[in-house]
């Protein structure tokens, strides 16, 4: 029996989907839990690149079966796109994607009321979301108006539960326009069909059978909505915990945590980020780690690793070992910090807070350690890595206590180091 689960440790953004990809390879299933399209998970597989936002990052090999549990919200129409758009480039979804009937529906209201929140000028806390509607989808389904996978079943149920919908949030909408949008969801809802399961017994029972399992994470720990930077985070719990609930599988059965930290930190939308860097360095990281958002296309800000962060991350996550991403990223630089210690208000600490306020006064400590020079895209032994990053890579160890175990060196699956 064996399961694993590959989580964002940081910002999001960590080359998680790679990671996934690369474990995979020897997987039967491939289990997303939380969050919706706002997600964006880059695969670069023979130098060909695909781009996923609801579809578990498995896809790309025949035999591995995708699942989205309950803990997912799915847009329906955004879903019908990403699919058609893989079919398109030869990858067949059909007896090898599912999804949780309880999974709750993005619909274009919460796109709608998403957009409306963040251009409001009377709104004083932009988050910086994608838009996607995420964050009014999970408050409908805490409020319980959300609509379910499930209700595109049963017309008159939908009816009433859309109706329900527009009125909890003040707002008019006709007959004729209930109409339109069952219509349009009848439409996808056919061809989903198929897609329906009962995730819980079927992760269950596959997990007693021995299969191997993956549980992919999106977005990162410091985007939790309780134990990241609140509010600036998403609207659903991305932290190992969340796996459970939102899949339906005791924590019992979650055998290994990979923690994806990359080599440096990065962050898209508003929010605290102590290590910040707002000079020429930052420029480079972002140019040199193509840090675009593969969701929005908005410019990602790059930072420090920060091991303060990190630590913590790790210890909510309860993560067995780490995947190290884009080092590469870093060749060329003459240093690299990493932060051990915040100052706040005068004081040293090594926790990182829970106030944004307090993040954001922060004043990062920092080791500084010599940099590497050598393209290092192509090197496949950890020994063959020149002494500084080997250098780097256990400095982050050893400041976080847990085994590097991969090393990825680029954006290629075959550009990844493993250790034993
Ligand atoms: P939302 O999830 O669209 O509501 O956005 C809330 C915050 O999470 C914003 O700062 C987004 O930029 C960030 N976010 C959401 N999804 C991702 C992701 O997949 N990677 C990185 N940041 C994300």
């Amino acid at each position: 029996m064996s399961s694993t689960a590959v989580l964002g440790c940081m910002f999001g953004d960590e080359a998680k989907a790679k990671i996934v990809d690369v474990l995979a390879n020897n997987s039967d299933f491939v289990v997303r839990f939380q969050g919706g399209s706002n997600a964006g998970h880059t695969i670069v597989s023979n130098g060909k690149k695909i781009v996923l936002h609801s579809v578990p990052s498995g896809i790309l090999y025949d035999k591995t079966v995708c699942i989205l549990g309950s803990g997912v919200v799915v847009d329906p129409f955004a879903l019908n796109e990403e699919i058609t758009q893989l079919e398109k480039q030869g990858i067949n979804v059909s007896n090898r994607f599912f999804i949780d009937p309880r999974a709750h529906i993005v619909l274009p209201i919460h796109q709608e009321l998403d957009s409306k929140s963040e251009n409001d000028k009377r709104n004083r806390t932009k988050i910086g979301t994608t838009k996607k509607g995420i964050g009014p989808t999970y408050a409908d389904k805490s409020a319980r108006f959300g609509i379910r996978f499930s209700d595109l079943y049963n017309i008159d149920y939908l009816k009433e539960r859309l109706t329900n919908l527009y009125f909890s949030h003040h707002l008019e909408i006709s007959k004729e326009e209930i109409d339109k949008l069952v219509e349009s969801l009848s439409e996808i809802s056919k061809k989903f069909e198929p897609f329906k399961m009962q995730v819980p017994y079927f992760i269950n029972e596959q997990y007693e059978k021995g299969a191997d399992i993956i549980f992919e994470g999106a977005q990162g720990t410091l985007l939790d909505i309780d134990y990241g930077t609140f509010p600036f985070v998403t609207s659903s719990h991305t932290v190992s915990g969340s796996i459970t609930i939102g899949c339906g599988i005791s924590p019992k059965k979650i055998d290994r945590i990979v923690g994806v930290f990359k080599s440096y930190f990065s962050r898209v939308g508003e929010g605290p980020f102590p290590t910040e860097l707002f000079d020429e360095i930052g420029n480079t990281i972002r140019e040199q780690g193509h840090e675009f958002g593969s969701t929005t296309g908005r410019p990602r800000r790059c930072g420090w690793f920060d091991a303060i962060a990190a630590k913590y991350s790790a210890m909510i996550n309860g993560v067995d070992e780490i995947a190290l991403t884009l080092l590469d990223v870093l060749s060329g630089l003459k240093t690299i910090k990493i932060c051990t210690a915040y100052i706040i208000d005068g004081k040293r600490t090594l926790e990182f807070p829970y106030d944004t306020n307090s993040l954001n006064n922060c004043v990062p400590e920092y080791i500084e350690l010599p940099g590497w020079n050598e393209d290092i895209t192509k090197i496949k032994k950890y020994d063959d890595l020149p002494k500084n990053a080997k250098n780097y890579i256990e400095s982050i160890e050893e400041l976080m206590d847990k085994k590097v175990s991969i090393v990825s060196v680029g954006p290629d699956r075959n550009q990844t180091i493993f250790r034993s």
